[in-house]
This record gives structure tokens, sequence and C-alpha cells, in this order.
């Protein structure tokens, strides 16, 4: 019998994170309440980060303060510094997430400081995190392929990987930020990073910009990972990451792991409606392969 997969949606904060209009307060809450309504237990609402470097994440507080939580779904919301954190705790977030990188480069462009400098600042962020009882995930960006540097080495990932987890992070998402990876990459990437951390504690966040994602979560279940971050309709991508795409489309995901006897708890028809709804609010196809052709949207 296949193992449960948990699958933690991006599309509310990696998926609008990167939309040119602003997404209003109301369209934000409506999709995360969506989203949590089709069964997915982790919907990330958005980013407590500065709306000078992010404008479209400003009103993360707002969101946060309006959605009706349901008490078995967790709402993680990004926070790079002290202060995000300090948003975060205001806004009574159940989870916060750290996001570093495995690329010197993309780490300056992103959060404008090294990789150490950035672990550095997590250290207070996750401790304080401990201390009033909210969960921290992990993030590792351009674990497969840097949009500055090229390729990415498993042994660049690995000691970010492990001192996130060391920290005290519970999980941490390996982030193809610009889905150049290929399945042997994805599986040579992960049993690298399960020398040093739990492959239980390891997720794959998987952008789809070579199509490769899909391809990139089986290679990853075979080595054990359980747990993938997707966003309905395939929206998505990072501002710092020029020419990135969205991330692997969430009803994909679900398609092919029901199919294939893996429980997602997701129910697909309700996924696929949020799919056809926000993608008309944001005037284009929903960038899921099996929403078109199954709804024929
Ligand atoms: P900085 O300019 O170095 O920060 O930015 P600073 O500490 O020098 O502060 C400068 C100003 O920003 C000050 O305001 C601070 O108060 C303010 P001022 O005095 O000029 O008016 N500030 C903040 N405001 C709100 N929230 C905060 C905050 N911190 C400082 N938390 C900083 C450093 C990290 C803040 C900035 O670089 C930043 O916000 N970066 C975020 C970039 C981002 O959100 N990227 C996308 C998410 S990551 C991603 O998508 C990848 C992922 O999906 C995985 C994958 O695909 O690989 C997770
Ligand atoms: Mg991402």
């Amino acid at each position: 019998m296949p193992h449960p997969i948990t699958l933690v949606e991006m599309g509310p904060r990696d998926g609008l994170q990167n939309e040119k209009q602003i997404v209003d307060v109301a369209t934000k809450v409506e999709l995360i309440e969506r989203l949590a309504n089709a069964g997915l237990k982790n919907v990330e609402a958005g980013a407590f980060v500065s709306p000078k470097w992010v404008p479209q994440m400003a009103a993360t507080d707002e969101v946060m303060a309006i959605i009706e939580r349901k008490p078995d779904v967790s709402y993680p919301v990004l926070t790079p510094n002290l202060k995000g954190y300090e948003g975060a705790r205001a806004a009574k977030a159940d989870t916060i997430a750290v996001f570093g990188a495995a690329s010197e480069s993309f780490s300056q462009k992103n959060i404008n400081c090294s990789i150490v400098e950035s672990l550095e600042r997590f250290r207070p962020v996750v401790d304080a995190a401990k201390a009033d009882g909210i969960k921290v995930r992990g993030y590792v960006s351009c674990v497969l392929g840097c949009p500055y540097e090229g390729k990415i080495t498993p042994e660049q990932v690995v000691p970010v990987a492990k001192a996130l987890y060391e920290m005290g992070c519970y999980e941490i998402s390996l982030g193809d930020t610009i889905g150049v990876g290929t399945p042997e990459e994805t599986k040579a990437l992960i049993r690298a990073v399960a020398t040093e951390v739990p492959i239980s504690a390891l997720a794959g966040h998987f952008h789809d910009t070579y199509g490769q994602a899909l391809a990139n979560i089986w290679a990853a279940i075979t080595e054990g990972v359980a747990v993938f971050d997707c966003s309905v309709s395939g929206l998505g991508g990072c501002p710092y990451a020029k020419g990135a795409s969205g991330n692997v489309a969430s009803e994909d995901v679900v398609y092919s792991l029901a199919r294939s006897g893996y429980d997602t708890g997701v129910n697909l028809d309700a996924l696929m409606e949020t799919s056809i709804w926000i993608s008309e609010i944001l005037g284009r196809k929903p960038g899921s392969k099996a929403t078109l052709a199954l709804k024929g949207a």
C-alpha cells in the first residue's frame, strides 16, 4: 500500500508573489479558504517580507486576520528575519518558514545577504518561534541550479539543509527554483541530503520551467520523500529568479498520485474548480494539464 503523501499548497504565496497585478485581499482570502476546503492541510498564506522587495505580499497581515482557519490546517508564512517574525507572531501564524539558498548569488539577490549571514539571521527567528510554540519550516533554494551561477552541486546544498535542520526546522523543502533539474539529478540530490537530514524531514519544491517537476516528484518518491510543495494552476515564480515559471500544478500532482494509489486527502474536483476560478481572475487559462483536460477549461 503506497504511503500517504502530504502536499503543501504554495498558490497564495509563491503563486501570487510573482503576479504583476496586485491581487486584492478578498481574493487571497477566498483562495486560501477554497484550497483548505479542497482538503489541503497546509496552505502557505503569505510572506512577512519587505513590501519594497515584494509588494504583492504586503497585505499578509490583513489576509491572516480575515481567513477562517480550520483546526486541522496549517497556514505557514515566510519570515526572512526577526521583523518578519514579529509580523507573523502578531498575525498568530501557526507555522513560519525561513528561506535560504545553496547559491551565494541568489542569496544576495533574494534576501540581500550571504548564505552564512542568512543562517545567522535565521537562528534567532527559529529560537523565538520555538519559544512561542510556532513551527518552523526551512527552504533551500537553487538546489539543482541557479539563475546567476548555473549548476549547483549536492555538496553545496547539504550544509545549508543540515544547518537549517540542526537549527530546529522540522522540515527542509528543497527548491528547484528555476525548474532545471531532472529525475536522476533529483535522486542524487536527495541521497546526498539524506545523509545529514532524515528523509522524513525532506520535502520537494519543484518549479516546472522545463516540464520536469512531476517527473522529479516521482523520482523523489522512489527515494522515500513524502512531502511536496505544489501550486494550484501552476502559479508561481520568484521575483529574484528571472525566467522561472510556476510551481508544479497541484491538480496535476493530485491526479497523478491518486491514479497511482497514493492518498493525498485532496478533492481533485474542488481543486480544479479553484484553479479555474483563480485563473479567470488572473486573466489566463489554468496552468494545469489535468484541469484543462478534465474540465475543458
Ligand atoms: P534589506 O533591505 O537588506 O533589509 O532586505 P534591512 O534590514 O536593511 O531593512 C530595510 C528596510 O526594509 C527597512 O525599512 C526595514 O524596516 C524593512 P525602511 O527603514 O527602509 O522603511 N524590512 C522589512 N519590512 C517588512 N518585513 C520585513 C522586513 N525586513 C526589513 N520582514 C529583506 C532584506 C530580507 C527584508 C528583503 O531582502 C526581503 O524582503 N526579501 C524577500 C524576498 C522574497 O520574498 N523572495 C521571494 C520568496 S523566496 C522564494 O520564492 C523561493 C521559494 O519559493 C523556494 C524556491 O522556489 O526555491 C521559497
Ligand atoms: Mg518557489
